[in-house]
């Protein structure tokens, strides 16, 4: 199987190339301040959510004794130790910040969240806990497909599952508010570093192109976790989130008040785009979430609505050998959530699905627990 990891392509990445890095001068004080700046957030970041992980951990320790009682997931292969991931993390904000020094985005404004949002938003999510901790040990994950009183009946049924054994699955707002937050939890506050690099392809392609004639949609956008960075990076592009969950597009609606976004409510395997119309794609979080299937038609749109020498750029979870020490952890992943497709997602040789939609990988890199690639249309 041909597989992306197997020629890893580092450009624009100074951490990783070596050497470019010691030739530098001495950083100026303007530099020094911005970068102890982005250290202190993130660092803040990690420990809060560093912190609600692990008291979430407490609480399903405590409510697991009142729950029926589910087998212990069993790593297929080896799972890094939490030093390995602190550095795996810390190496990502690394790059993140290398790549901001670079010129290539600006620095994050992740984690603007009021004191008040923040309490509030804690609270909901540990509200949560108890309900996320009855569906896993139950084996509950088809409640939005049961009632179809509350959530309709009209999307896809692949769809309509609780995906992480998530409170209304993507069909509610209280899910949407509380989406961004959990995943962070997951993900000790890195999620947006990692969906940042795939603004480093994007920066290329921009360098050659000017923004304002860039045809650009983000699919799955969610609550806009990449389009909002992507706008603000690039401050003349426009761009369009599509999604299949009006919930979570209303959220990134109040967040994206930019004028330059816009949003469709619809699948990704059936785009309202003509063909040979968009320049650039993105796709976040998707592909472990289809079906076998359904991956295939998406990628069959892109190269459909893409134009040549259009790029897909794409985010989602390491697959099986990407980097070695990973492979267990990824397979406690499914074991511990609602994920039907993730293990069918692992092995999938996503190389080879978009070169038989006639594109190409020109970038891949992973990204802690991500891997981010480029695919174009020659
Ligand atoms: C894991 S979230 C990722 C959201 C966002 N890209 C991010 O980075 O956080 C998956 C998103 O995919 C959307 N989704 C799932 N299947 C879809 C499909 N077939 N077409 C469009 N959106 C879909 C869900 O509604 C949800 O917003």
């Amino acid at each position: 199987m041909a597989r992306a990891s197997t020629t890893m392509d580092h450009r624009h990445d100074r951490t990783s190339s070596g050497g470019a890095g010691s030739r530098r001068r001495r950083p100026s004080l303007r530099k020094l301040a911005s970068r102890a700046d982005y250290i202190w957030k993130q660092g803040n970041r990690l420990a809060l959510y560093t912190l609600h992980s692990e008291a979430m951990r407490r609480m399903n320790a405590r409510l697991q004794k009142e729950l029926p009682e589910t087998p212990k997931p069993v790593p297929d292969g080896p799972v890094p130790s939490q030093r390995r991931i602190l550095a795996d993390i810390t190496a990502l904000f690394a790059d993140d910040l290398n790549s901001v020094e670079d010129g290539l985005y600006p620095a994050p404004r992740d984690g603007r969240m009021s004191l008040r949002e923040l309490i509030a938003t804690s609270r909901a999510f540990f509200k949560d806990v108890p309900e996320v901790a009855r569906r896993r040990a139950t084996g509950a994950h088809q409640e939005v497909f049961e009632d179809k009183d509350r959530y309709g009946d009209t999307l896809p049924r692949y769809y309509r599952q609780n995906f992480h054994f998530q409170s209304d699955g993507w069909l509610s707002e209280e899910s949407a508010r509380l989406y961004d937050f959990q995943v962070d939890v997951l993900f000790s506050g890195a999620t947006a570093a990692m969906r940042r690099r795939a603004l480093v392809p994007f920066a290329e392609i921009l360098k050659r192109k000017d923004q304002r004639k860039i045809a650009y949609a983000d699919l799955a956008c969610g609550t806009g976790g990449l389009l909002a960075p992507a706008l603000s990076a690039f401050p003349r592009l426009k761009g369009v989130g599509v999604d299949l969950s009006e919930p979570y597009l209303s959220v990134a609606r109040e967040t994206i008040d930019t004028g330059r976004a816009s949003f469709v409510n619809t699948m990704a395997e059936c785009l309202p785009f003509a063909d040979n119309s968009l320049d650039v794609l993105s796709c976040v979080f998707l592909f472990h979430e289809l079906p076998p299937k359904v991956r295939r038609m998406v990628i069959a749109e892109a190269a459909r609505v893409l134009k040549p020498g259009g790029s897909f750029l794409f985010v989602d979870s390491l697959q099986t050998g990407d980097i070695p020490g990973y492979d267990g952890l990824l397979s406690l992943f499914p074991q511990l959530f609602h994920e039907p497709y993730y293990t069918s997602y692992l092995d999938e040789d996503l190389d080879g699905l978009f070169a038989a939609a006639g594109m190409t990988r020109s970038f891949f890199r992973p990204a802690f627990v991500s891997r981010v690639a480029e695919y174009r249309k020659p």
